[in-house]
């Protein structure tokens, strides 16, 4: 089912293996929830391995789950980047991964600015590569923890409707949302200001499509996705101003009171509380804000089980873990 070395994009993997890691990180997620208030065994798919973190841009949920997904898959972890890393001192990019792989890195999660680092590095190392966002091009993992979240909400994914809302233009998790949902049936509706939108979003599949408003778009929703400005990508003034933006593409109770009554709210963090979002719908009841982060772990585990070339199946002791046998 799974015959890929590297997880760069969604837009590689077909429904039925996107469907496959959903399923390999259920069992996960379940072992995880059983295991909360307990010891915690591990699982030992990578026992032996070495997975390095290399992360050239900040980040909160992302790094923090994949070391913990690493760490209890038994692996070796090593995290890099910032300002403590050499590429501050003009080292380049391959170079970087070319040393950890000389340190018999096996896998290699790399988050970085540019828009196609993740498939360059992928195609000169041996190693395997698991891209942790590059530039505005795709996020795979989060797309596959929010189709995660939305099935244990939903119980399926196909012909649902989700609105994503916020930056699409700029947004590697917007590309990589409407491409995974779509291919797994549900109807995506992109909105956003007309200086934030990509020049033709349809071309992410044939169920997504774009709305100028967010009225529009949040009608009848099953889900609905709000992205935050991302600001460090903008040249030049592409809004108004956040007051501005916030009354027109906020999401807040009066528009939410617009989606069908059991949708759920959702944000890929960080949130800027009071743009983007109403801090009342960020908190209440609708948000599964924090389940998408839950959710994170055992998805990044069957990921890099599955890049690992190894099914997740659980070691002798680590049955508590849930994985599949
Ligand atoms: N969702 C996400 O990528 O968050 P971080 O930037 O904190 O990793």
């Amino acid at each position: 089912m799974w015959r890929h070395r590297d997880l760069v994009g969604i837009e590689g993997l077909s429904a039925d293996e996107i469907t496959h890691v959903l399923g390999q990180a259920g069992s996960f997620f379940e072992g995880s929830r059983r295991q909360a208030a307990g010891p915690r065994p591990q699982s030992r798919n990578l026992s032996g391995k070495i997975v390095v973190n290399l992360f050239l841009e900040p980040s909160t949920r992302t790094r923090t789950s994949f070391e913990l997904a690493a760490k209890r898959l038994g692996a070796d972890v090593v995290n890099v980047g910032g300002p403590s890393s050499s590429a501050v001192k003009g080292e380049t990019l391959l170079d970087t991964v070319k040393n950890l792989e000389a340190m018999h890195a096996d896998i290699v999660v790399l988050r970085h600015p540019a828009s196609g680092a993740a498939q360059f590095v992928a195609d000169r190392v041996d190693a395997s590569v698991v891209n942790a966002g590059d530039g505005a091009h795709e996020h795979p993992t989060q797309a596959l923890l929010d189709a995660f979240t939305i099935r244990n909400h939903k119980g399926k994914l196909s012909g649902l409707v989700v609105a994503i809302c916020g930056d699409i233009l700029h947004s590697r998790v917007a590309r990589s949302d409407a491409l995974a949902l779509g291919k797994l049936g549900a109807e995506v509706r992109l909105c956003g200001p007309r200086t934030l939108m990509p020049v033709a979003p349809e071309s992410l599949g044939p169920t997504v499509r774009s709305c100028a408003r967010i009225e529009e778009a949040v009608a009848g929703a099953d889900v609905v996705m709000m992205l935050r400005i991302q600001t460090e990508r903008l040249q030049g003034p592409m809004l108004a101003s956040s007051r501005e933006y916030s009354r027109t593409f906020g999401l807040g109770e009066r528009v939410l009171a617009l989606a069908k009554p059991d949708a759920i709210v959702m944000h890929p963090g960080p949130i800027n509380r009071g743009v983007e979002l109403d801090p009342r719908v960020a908190d209440g009841p609708h948000s599964v804000v924090l389940e998408q982060v839950e959710a994170g772990v055992a998805v990044r585990m069957a990921v890099l089980a599955l890049v690992a070339g190894s099914d997740p199946v659980a070691a002798p002791g680590s049955e508590s873990l849930g994985a599949p046998s």
